[in-house]
């Protein structure tokens, strides 16, 4: 793990720990419910950016993995997407999720479901878009995975980077695109060498480099396209 991300990802979790009790916040013009535990997407400005960039399927079919709070795959519902599936390995991002589809009343159009990647998927569920704002700060491999929270920042060995690059295939339709929520903190290196070992080939198609507390990140949104 290098240093400044090791960094930046401490101060980050250290906010996110003070989050003791269920509460609510503002983001995209809306109030969010936001259970403790959760990552907490007011905390940085990745979620405004993602919620600008994501080219929703407007009646198609949006996967979301990691949904945390669910902000992004309610907006993609409020965006015009018929179908929106979230997935978090955190129980608690789950029930966060459905708290705020309800809030937002687009329960009837959001599928929330709990589970590892995608496994809570069956064979036949396939999308026009899959995307992740994941824990891109990679730790050790073999690290012990942390508590829920933890996994919402660190990635030991970019195992969940490689499940999501060797399965997502078999959950887009034809023509469906792949997406990662990135940032420079992350291992390029890696997941450019995880994406050639899946027949991807990896593009940055949008970039905005934000000041921090503690200096700058630059968040990414790449696409996997099929190589050759
Ligand atoms: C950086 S947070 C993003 C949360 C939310 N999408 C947002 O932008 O506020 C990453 C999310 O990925 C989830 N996650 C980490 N590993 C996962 C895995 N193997 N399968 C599913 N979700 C995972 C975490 O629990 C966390 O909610």
């Amino acid at each position: 793990m290098n240093g400044r991300a090791s960094q930046a990802a401490g101060i980050l979790l250290d906010r996110h720990r003070e989050i003791v009790e269920p509460t609510t916040f503002r983001l995209l013009g809306r109030e969010w419910d936001l259970l403790p535990g959760v990552y907490a997407p007011q905390l940085t400005q990745s979620a405004a950016l993602y919620a600008e960039w994501l080219p929703y399927p407007v009646h198609g079919s949006f996967c979301e993995v990691g949904s945390g709070c669910g902000y992004l795959a309610v907006t993609a519902a409020l965006r015009g997407c018929a179908s929106v599936t979230a997935l978090d390995v955190s129980a608690a991002a789950a029930d966060n999720t459905r708290m705020n589809a309800v809030r937002h009343g687009v329960e009837d159009r959001v599928r929330v479901a709990h589970g590892d990647m995608f496994a809570p998927l069956s064979g036949d569920d396939r999308f026009d878009l899959i995307f992740w704002n994941s824990n891109f700060v990679e730790a050790p491999a073999g690290e012990r995975e942390g508590a829920e929270l933890e996994r919402a920042f660190f990635d030991p060995g970019y195992g969940a980077h490689e499940a999501y690059l060797r399965d997502a295939p078999r959950h887009l339709q034809p023509g469906g695109r792949l997406l990662l929520g990135f940032t420079d903190l992350g291992s390029e290196e890696h997941l450019d060498e995880l994406a050639v070992r899946h027949g991807w080939t990896a593009g940055t198609v949008r970039a905005a480099r934000c000041g921090t507390a503690d200096g700058h990140i630059e968040y990414r949104l790449v696409e996997f396209r099929r190589a050759g």
